[in-house]
């Protein structure tokens, strides 16, 4: 009779440890792109003419391209045009909103943190017209 209750105090803790395991083993989440959410942000062969005209005719060239007249009369649609708030760092302080130039877009959410060193980059690299 103890024989007996020792043996299914023991077989107690061995269902209770095969319960746990399966819990375990099927809690686990084996999607990749779900436990690993694409954060990445490719910040290599960045141009000019693919990288940063296309973040800015997404979200600046509404009210800076052409007459730019909702934009202040600033042009940012083309190289030459750009280079001019490149160059005095107005580019950069206003989509990074530091706040010693309006935040850019006016009236919108902040850049993503993809697309603001997506630009950081383009100028790191020497702002190149390429
Ligand atoms: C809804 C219209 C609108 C959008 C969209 C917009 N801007 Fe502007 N932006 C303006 C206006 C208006 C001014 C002039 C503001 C002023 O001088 O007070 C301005 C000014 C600027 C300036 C000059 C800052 C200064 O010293 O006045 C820069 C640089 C600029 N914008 C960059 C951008 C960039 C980059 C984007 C896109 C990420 C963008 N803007 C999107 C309306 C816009």
């Amino acid at each position: 009779m103890v024989a007996l209750n020792k043996y299914l105090y023991y077989m107690r803790y061995i269902i209770a440890s095969i319960f746990l395991l399966i819990c375990c083993s099927s809690c686990y989440y084996d999607h990749a792109n779900l436990v690993y959410p694409k954060t990445s942000c490719n910040i290599t062969g960045i141009t000019y003419s693919t990288s940063v005209t296309t973040i800015l005719s997404q979200n600046c060239y509404s009210c800076h391209a052409g007459t730019a007249s909702s934009g202040g009369g600033i042009k940012l649609d083309t190289y030459t045009t750009l280079m001019v708030y490149v160059s005095n760092g107005q580019l950069i302080s206003s989509i990074n909103h530091t706040g010693t130039v309006p935040a850019m877009p006016l009236a919108a959410s902040q850049l993503s943190a993809c697309d603001i060193s997506t630009i950081q980059t383009w100028i790191n690299n020497g702002s190149l017209n390429n």
